[in-house]
């Protein structure tokens, strides 16, 4: 499985604080530089050959997005689900919270059409509006599919925050054994020490927990600026994403039964 380059992911957080610095200083749902985030990654998927749709909801009385992407190999009926929420708080861009985990999900499917394993399972990428509002986004689309769709999806992981500097454990979703312990041996053989953590019903991945889909997903260490507006830039390091974004990777592969080669 590929090793995700630090500087890859750079080029996309660079992209989410001026997006945020364009438009008020933050990407928050119902606020332009939220559309111009979704923009951004959708702009970036449908050059790489996915089938992409931005899905539509109301929320507050402003309009929200979610944009969810399938590479288009694989059985259908069979789907594993990488996701992150794409909305910051209103106080700051939301670098660490969340365009870390919008960063490696964007790099790992960009990864995935550049080098196209041949894969069993089909691959589907998310990247949820409103997050911060209360699991918003993810929720309408979870509860917009159709029951046969639900049972599909095999596996979602979920990431949120995953780019603090500073980050020495990373903390593994305790959700589900089988992938807690997949995440766990990832990091494991490269040395890297993991924790338990219980993010209960604070991520998007509740979203899918609540319609009986096994989940799990990871985050980095402690963020100072979390939920302010010193989450810019300087408060993620490019490097800690692309060690989030490498385990995505290598369990997006082997979840979704792709050749070595
Ligand atoms: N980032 C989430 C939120 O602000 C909460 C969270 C905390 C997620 C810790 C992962 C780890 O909604
Ligand atoms: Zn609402
Ligand atoms: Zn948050
Ligand atoms: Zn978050």
């Amino acid at each position: 499985p590929p090793q995700i380059p630090a500087d890859a992911v750079q080029v996309h957080l660079q992209q989410f604080q001026s997006i945020g610095t364009a438009n008020g200083g933050n990407r928050a749902h119902g606020r332009p530089g939220y559309r111009a985030s979704a923009d951004y990654v959708k702009g970036k998927l449908d050059a790489a050959g996915f089938t992409t749709t931005l899905q539509s909801f109301t929320h507050n009385g402003a309009t929200g997005w979610n944009v969810i992407a399938d590479w288009p190999q694989g059985d259908a009926n069979q789907v594993v689900f990488l996701g992150a929420h794409l909305d910051s708080v209103a106080a700051g861009p939301g670098l660490n919270d969340n365009a870390s985990g919008s960063a490696a999900v964007l790099e790992t499917a960009l990864t995935l059409a550049r080098t196209k394993p041949t894969v069993q399972k089909r691959l589907r990428f998310g990247w949820w509006g409103a997050e911060e509002l209360g699991l918003i986004g993810s929720k309408y689309y979870a509860s917009r599919l159709p029951a046969a769709e639900r049972t599909r999806i095999k596996t979602y992981l979920n990431f949120d925050m995953v780019g603090a500097k500073n980050t020495t454990t990373w903390g593994v979703y305790t959700d589900n054994a089988a992938l807690r312990q997949q995440f766990d041996a990832h990091f494991r053989a490269k040395g890297i020490p993991t924790r338990g953590v219980n993010i209960a019903g604070r991520s998007d991945h509740a979203s899918f927990a609540g319609i009986g889909v096994p989940v799990s997903g990871i985050t980095s260490g402690n963020d100072p600026c979390y939920h302010q507006r010193c989450d810019t830039i300087t408060n993620v390091t490019a490097g800690v994403v692309a060690t989030g974004a490498t385990a995505a990777a290598d369990l997006a592969w082997n979840l979704a039964g792709a050749a070595r080669r």
